[in-house]
């Protein structure tokens, strides 16, 4: 396995529009990264540059600091997922696996071990001569993964490799992407566009907008710290609090419209305070951060009920937990507890 380097990775198909512009970022050893962000901001194209299928207007791909970004697609040992399994649907699930070390006129003896042993792996063994009409979805994502596997690439490069299946297989499978991957240490690249299932398996994150990296760094880290305000409100940061300079006391506390607010963190730069729906309190015991709001809308999410209330420094979004239901045209007290106003500068 390998440590994937990419500089300054930068493309365009048409010569005017950038759809990547200074892409620069390490996958170590054995690490799962996954790139997050909405339709059309560049994820495929970055994954397809560095498998080799697209080639790059500027910078550079290094493995194990060797810089391949000339070096053909056939000749990068890196293994493959796509969203559509592209599976052969006239051959059975060994021969589909088999297909690449045949290519590769390795000894047949050895491509029975070779498969055997990943077919195993992947919990394949008993459907080695189905084909792959006979396969649910999740059993075909698996051959996709068994065929990525078995000619043992420097590196997987998985493209929202779950986007056919249910929410339940989902899940599932992207349990056993983690623990084959931390079996084998792989380094592997994973696109996604869906927050939960990349903070669920990932070892770090990036964060992608309009061809641009908003932040790259370890799941728990984005949570709590996000970086710039558009990837707040991408992982459900919902309240916004705009500050300036006028309004700053000194490097802790701004007075916004009358309510005084502490931040934990140095707020120097910050152009905006944000705050998590969840870590709003209501009529609670404190009197720091606090401010008072009437409810104008009540949702019900199951375990709780989210609440839209109206304060003098706008509407906040507040979630609750359910046993206390509370009506519209309540008088609230809300508190923003100062280790969770966290201040954003971009
Ligand atoms: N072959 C191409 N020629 C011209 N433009 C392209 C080509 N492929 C992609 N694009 C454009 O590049 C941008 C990024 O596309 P890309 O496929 O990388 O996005 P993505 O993040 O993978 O989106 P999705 O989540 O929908 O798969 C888009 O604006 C897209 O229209
Ligand atoms: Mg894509």
């Amino acid at each position: 396995m390998a440590n994937l380097e990419v500089k300054n990775l930068a493309k365009s198909y048409d010569g005017k529009t950038k759809v990547l512009q200074d892409i620069s970022f390490t996958i170590e050893n054995g690490e799962l990264v996954s790139i997050l962000g909405p339709s059309g901001c560049g994820k495929t194209t970055t994954l397809r540059i560095i498998a080799g299928l697209i080639q790059e207007t500027a910078g550079q791909i290094l493995v194990n600091g060797k810089d391949i970004t000339k070096t053909p697609v056939y000749k990068r040992n890196f293994g493959m997922v796509f969203q559509s399994y592209a599976l052969f649907p006239h051959l059975n699930v060994f021969d589909n696996v088999a297909f690449g070390l045949k290519m590769h006129k390795l000894p047949k003896q050895e491509i029975n071990e070779k498969v055997t042993g990943i077919l195993e792996m992947t919990g394949l063994s008993d459907l080695a001569s189905q084909f792959p009409a006979q396969l649910s979805g999740g059993q075909q994502q698996r051959v996709s993964l068994a065929r990525a596997l078995v000619t043992n690439p420097e590196m997987l490069l998985m493209d929202e490799p779950l986007s056919n299946l249910d929410a339940k297989l989902r899940l599932k499978m992207r349990e056993e992407i983690r623990k084959l991957q931390q079996e084998m240490k792989m380094t592997v690249l994973f696109v996604t566009h869906d927050q939960q299932e990349c903070f669920a398996i990932s070892d770090k994150v990036l964060i992608m907008n309009h061809g641009r990296i908003e932040q790259f760094d370890r799941p728990e880290n984005i949570f709590h710290h996000p970086r710039t305000e558009y990837v707040a409100r991408f992982i459900g940061y919902d309240n916004f609090i705009p500050v300036n300079a006028d309004n700053r006391e000194d490097s802790y506390h701004i007075a916004v419209k009358g309510t005084r607010l502490t931040t934990e963190e140095n707020n120097e730069n910050a152009k905006v305070l944000t705050i998590r729906p969840e870590n709003i309190q209501l009529n609670a015991d404190s009197t720091e951060n606090t401010l008072t709001g009437t409810i104008t809308g009540r949702e019900y999410l199951g375990q709780s009920f989210k609440y839209t209330i109206h304060s003098e420094l706008g509407d906040f979004q507040v979630e609750e937990a359910r046993q206390k239901m509370r009506s519209s045209g309540d008088e609230v007290k809300l508190t923003l507890p100062a280790k969770h106003l966290h201040p954003l500068s971009e």
